[in-house]
């Protein structure tokens, strides 16, 4: 890990989801975790997935210039890390409400898995939605 890998993601994700900001202490315990891999882009961007054996999940992601190609870079660099690791599945969370993030994840191939109900704070149901990598 870059030791500055914390500060730079927790700025970001603070750009990205200003109501919900994950701080630098909590990027500092997440990033070393078994597993994990940090994805930037220069231009702002972030992405964190974890593979454990032959599952991959996308953690957080987020731009903070949108709709030019930043989050489909991450994603497609982490689809191929993923695969290279071994993944066979990819999964991740989305608000159910969290419609530009849903068009990018059917954008790419992601298929319903499941709901959780009321699951975030404002009461938003999350969506599992996986990729197979196979
Ligand atoms: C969701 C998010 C990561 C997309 O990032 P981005 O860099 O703007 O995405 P891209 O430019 O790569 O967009 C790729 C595709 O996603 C879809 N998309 C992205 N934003 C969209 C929007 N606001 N409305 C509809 N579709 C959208 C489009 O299909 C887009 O392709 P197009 O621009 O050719 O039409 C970004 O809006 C973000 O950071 N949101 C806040 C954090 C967040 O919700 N993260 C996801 C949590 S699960």
């Amino acid at each position: 890990m870059n030791p500055l890998h914390p500060a730079i993601f927790a700025a970001l994700h603070a750009q990205a989801f200003p109501a919900e900001p994950w701080d630098e202490a909590t990027f500092t315990t997440l990033l070393p975790q078994p597993g994990m891999r940090p994805f930037l882009h220069e231009r702002g961007g972030f992405l964190l997935l974890r593979i454990v054996l032959d599952e991959a999940e996308i953690i957080t992601i987020g731009s903070v210039v949108r709709r030019q190609g930043i989050a489909s870079a991450l994603l497609a660099q982490s689809i191929a890390a993923a695969r290279a690791g071994g993944a066979t599945k990819l999964h991740l969370e989305v608000a159910e409400d969290n419609t530009a993030a849903r068009a990018l994840y059917t954008k790419f191939g992601f298929t319903l898995a499941g709901r959780r109900r009321a699951y975030y704070p404002n009461g938003a149901n999350a969506l599992i939605l996986t990729l197979d990598l196979a």
